[in-house]
């Protein structure tokens, strides 16, 4: 049984008073929240297991080395690598997919490739590529977009072809919470002969995510995005791919031997983590895994498909005043809510929600050409997690309505 309120309270910060009202947070998308037993894995490494990785013979730097290391299991378990060597720490998604356009493009990417995206990409799936694509005489291909901001297929075998070299795509759009079909674009692609990236920053904290299953080269994600730290993320890459790769970074620990004219690089995955890595927020990572994968992952998405039902169907009251976006089926999307206005600022929305203590967040969520494919420079968002309630899209709902009749009534 999955038990909402137990699961709330293993989250401080959910107790809460915003302006003397419950907070409800509604901002998981941006980061989500972090419960007492990552705070507590955290609290425990600097406590009593604080050292260097890798270097020490000492009891500390071993113990270190193998808190730290454990985790990056875990997240392989999390997401079905083969084996933990595929797991690259990065500081987050950004950072994970400049890796691969620093050092996987610039070998691999050529006058006259194509780079294909989807048109919903967050500026981090997409910036990297559009510099890939100028420094080498490549060319970006944006997917189209359909009308429920989805992506449309309907001539998807003119843009994924011989010439595409590069597939890159978010799984789960945290614009507008469209699901993508990562699995059968990537299917296309392979044949083709294609490399595929796939942006996991909001597929991996809410659904099952598998690699193998997907088949895919690359996988990003971030911490701070499931339950985990700020500062901490991973790169997913296949063996045969990060063996050939150039280093990103380049200094201490990632080298084997090092003379005064040259140096050797070091195995996997430590050939791509220069200098010393972000152990403590690694250890509290894998705690954010354990967490996630006790309540389940399957269980986490179902929760979320009901709470997103329930709250497109009371959005409804709001039909006339309220244009939605992203897909009208909860199966197909997130829990992520994008909607927009003409009569109310999203910023003047979100400061009113603030004040009833509602979290959301407004602006163009990183995805400003998105925005403008859909007519507009921004939007509100709401997005759900594991500890969301019916009540608090209630209090969502409520306070909209309130805030539309203030701003276009002047009503209170
Ligand atoms: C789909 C998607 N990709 C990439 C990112 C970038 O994540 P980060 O800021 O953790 O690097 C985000 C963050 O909102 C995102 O939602």
């Amino acid at each position: 049984m999955y038990d909402v309120k137990k699961i709330r309270e293993d989250f401080p910060i959910l107790s809460r008073k915003i302006y003397e009202k419950p907070l409800v947070y509604l901002d998981n998308a941006a980061t989500s929240q972090t419960p007492r037993q990552v705070i507590e894995a955290l609290v425990d490494y600097y406590e009593n297991s604080n050292a260097n990785v890798h270097r020490g013979v000492h009891h500390l730097s071993q113990e270190a080395t193998d808190l730290y290391e454990s985790a990056r299991v875990k997240v392989a378990k999390f997401i079905n690598a083969r084996e933990p060597e595929e797991i690259v720490w990065t500081r987050n998604t950004t950072e994970s997919i400049n890796l691969v356009a620093h050092t996987w493009a610039q070998e691999h990417i050529g006058p006259g490739d194509e780079i294909i995206v989807t048109p919903m990409e967050h500026h981090s799936n997409l910036v990297p590529w559009q510099k890939v694509a100028a420094d080498k005489g490549a060319t970006l291909r944006i997917l189209p977009l359909a009308k429920d901001a989805s992506i449309d297929l309907s001539d998807i075998d003119e843009y994924i072809t011989p010439r595409t070299k590069l597939l890159a795509m978010v799984h789960m759009s945290n614009g507008v919470g469209t699901i993508n079909p990562v699995k059968e674009l990537t299917a296309k692609a392979k044949k083709m002969g294609a490399t595929v990236l796939v942006d996991a920053a909001q597929s991996a904290p809410h659904m099952p995510v598998d690699v193998i299953d997907l088949d895919c080269d690359f996988l990003a994600l971030s911490g701070h995005k499931m339950l985990g730290p700020t500062g901490i993320g991973a790169l997913y890459g296949r063996r045969e791919l990060l063996e050939e790769m150039d280093p990103f970074l380049t200094g201490g620990e990632m080298v084997l031997e090092v003379w005064y004219d040259r140096a050797t690089w070091n195995d996997l995955p430590m050939k791509f983590e220069a200098g010393t890595p972000n152990i403590a927020d690694a250890v509290g990572l894998g705690a954010a895994v354990d967490y996630l994968q006790d309540i389940g992952m399957e269980n986490i998405r179902d929760h979320e498909i009901q709470l997103t039902r329930y709250a497109l169907e009371a959005f409804k009251e709001l039909e006339e005043e309220l244009e939605m976006f992203g897909p009208s089926d909860a199966e197909k999307r997130g829990g992520i809510l994008s909607f927009h206005t003409d009569a109310v600022h999203p910023h003047d929305l979100g400061t009113f929600l603030d004040r009833d203590g509602i979290a959301v967040r407004t602006g163009h969520h990183c995805t400003m050409p998105l925005m403008r494919s859909l007519g507009v420079i921004a939007s509100a968002r709401a997005s759900f997690y594991l500890y969301n309630t019916e009540e608090e899209v209630d209090a969502l709902v409520d306070s909209l309505k309130r805030a539309l009749r203030y701003f276009t009534d002047g009503a209170k």
